[in-house]
């Protein structure tokens, strides 16, 4: 069974507060610490402990490019 991550927990990996950098896309948090694009938690306009999911429509990719990183588990509210 996958964790369940509160969008408070998701909130302290904004990439300031902690080490482990998270972001969520349709209720499944993705933990992308390892990349270079999110260092620091910033990654263009956008920042990681949130939920982004109606933020991808903004970017000039698709959501192709959640498959190398690893899950952390479930959002819930
Ligand atoms: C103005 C908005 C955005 C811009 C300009 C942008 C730009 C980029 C660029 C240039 C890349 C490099 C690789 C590629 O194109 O596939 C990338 C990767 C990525 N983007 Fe975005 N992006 C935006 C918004 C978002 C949003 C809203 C999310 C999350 C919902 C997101 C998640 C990611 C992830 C997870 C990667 C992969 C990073 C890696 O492989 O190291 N991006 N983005």
């Amino acid at each position: 069974m996958r964790k369940m991550i509160s969008k408070r927990v998701l909130s302290l990996h904004n990439g300031q507060d902690k080490q482990e950098v998270w972001i969520a896309y349709k209720g499944i948090v993705y933990d992308v610490t390892q990349s270079r694009l999110w260092r620091d938690g910033k990654h263009y306009e956008h920042w990681a402990g949130q939920d982004l999911t109606h933020e991808l429509p903004d970017a000039p990719h698709t959501e192709s490019v959640f498959e190398r990183f690893k899950i952390v588990g479930e959002l819930t509210d």
